[in-house]
């Protein structure tokens, strides 16, 4: 017997990253070959972006998913969210070269109060949202806090491009597949202070840390490498990633909803106060998905520099926090 559809928001779907997202939802990747989905499209009112939305509709069509269960456009988040089941939130302005995700905010940050409160009245009380548009944290919450009848733990940011981009440059300082690399975690806020952290990491079960044994490494390559992958691919392309983020949105939903038996995964959720991280902080923490819930893996020891590490990407997000408190 085939699934019931599930309502699908995606907004900022004309843009480069909708692009790269759209298809790849409707084609089954995201929630399953058998979950036919209805997609529930937002863009800005304006005349160009709505017309550029129904030229995307018009390529959806034209690929005949099978498990396309209905589509449509939406100029307001009311009525796009309206029962919606997952909300990808990626409608906002990117950064250009030699900006930093988190100037962005003044920009961005109202965008999530007028959203969080439309999810708030409309949305499913089970919806699943996941924020890719910058800074992806803070704007995390301020749809959080803006939704005060949803549960805090619907509400999480998109910190696995991090996560990825980690696991890629483990795979080639290793030389080893990037499928085998197990126990990665991302600390922080999607910035360039976020910790990514491979001390309990593992290849076909050994020790990753003891294989690349080179805490200079660490410092000066991987940790900026990582963090600053963003800036590298702006500067390069001249446009922000879109397809490496469309694909971390798929990881992050598909993980999310159907499970990661037993793997970690990054995820930036609200604290419940684990790790010594104040509550509904949105913070990236190693996680592991069962039942369409989230469990943040606890009891890793922390040693001095990952303290260190954590404590500054954590005052970066509160001085962030901070700065909305107008907005909420
Ligand atoms: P883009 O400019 O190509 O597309 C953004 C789209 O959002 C545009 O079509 C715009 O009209 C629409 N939009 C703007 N405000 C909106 C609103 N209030 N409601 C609905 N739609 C709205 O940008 P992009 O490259 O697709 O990037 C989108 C966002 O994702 C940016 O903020 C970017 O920095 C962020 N991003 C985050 C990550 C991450 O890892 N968290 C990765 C890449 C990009
Ligand atoms: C990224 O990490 O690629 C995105 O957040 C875009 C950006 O501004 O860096």
């Amino acid at each position: 017997m085939s699934k019931t559809p599930v309502r699908v928001a995606v907004t900022g779907a004309a843009g480069q990253i909708g692009y790269a997202l759209l298809f790849r939802i409707a084609s089954g990747e995201m929630l399953g070959k058998d979950q036919p989905v209805i997609l529930q499209l937002l863009e800005i009112p304006d005349e160009k972006a709505q017309k550029a939305l129904k030229g995307v509709m018009m390529e959806l069509d034209d690929c005949a998913f099978p498990l396309l269960a209905g589509m449509q456009a939406h100029a307001d988040p009311m009525t796009a969210f309206k029962d919606a089941d997952y909300a990808l939130l990626v409608g906002s302005r990117p950064r250009g070269p030699g900006m930093e995700r988190a100037e962005l905010l003044s920009i961005n940050g109202a965008i999530f109060t007028a959203q969080g409160k439309a999810l708030n009245a409309v949305a499913s009380r089970n919806v699943k949202v996941l924020v890719v548009g910058n800074p992806a944290n803070t704007n995390a919450y301020i749809a959080m806090k803006s939704a005060p009848d949803l549960p805090a733990k619907n509400f999480t940011a998109m910190l696995r491009l991090d996560h990825n981009r980690a696991a890629s440059q483990i795979a080639a300082k290793t030389g080893k597949p990037v499928s085998a690399i197990e126990k990665l975690a991302v600390w922080g806020n999607h910035s360039p202070t976020m910790y990514a952290d491979y001390r309990y990491a593992t290849i076909d079960g050994a020790s990753v840390k003891d294989m690349i044994n080179d805490q200079a490494w660490n410092k000066d390559v991987f940790l900026p490498t990582v963090g600053k992958r963003g800036a590298a691919i702006i500067e390069a392309r001249g446009l922000s990633s879109a397809a490496s983020a469309a694909n971390a949105a798929i990881d992050h939903m598909r993980d999310w909803a159907l499970g990661t038996n037993g793997k970690w995964v990054t995820m930036g959720i609200p604290s419940n106060g684990e790790y010594g991280i104040p509550k509904e902080i949105m913070f990236g923490f190693p996680v592991t998905c069962e039942n369409g819930e989230y469990k943040i893996v606890e009891g890793l020891e922390i040693d001095a520099f990952s303290q260190e590490c954590i404590n500054k990407t954590l005052a970066e997000l509160q001085g962030e926090q901070d700065g909305v408190k107008h907005l909420l």
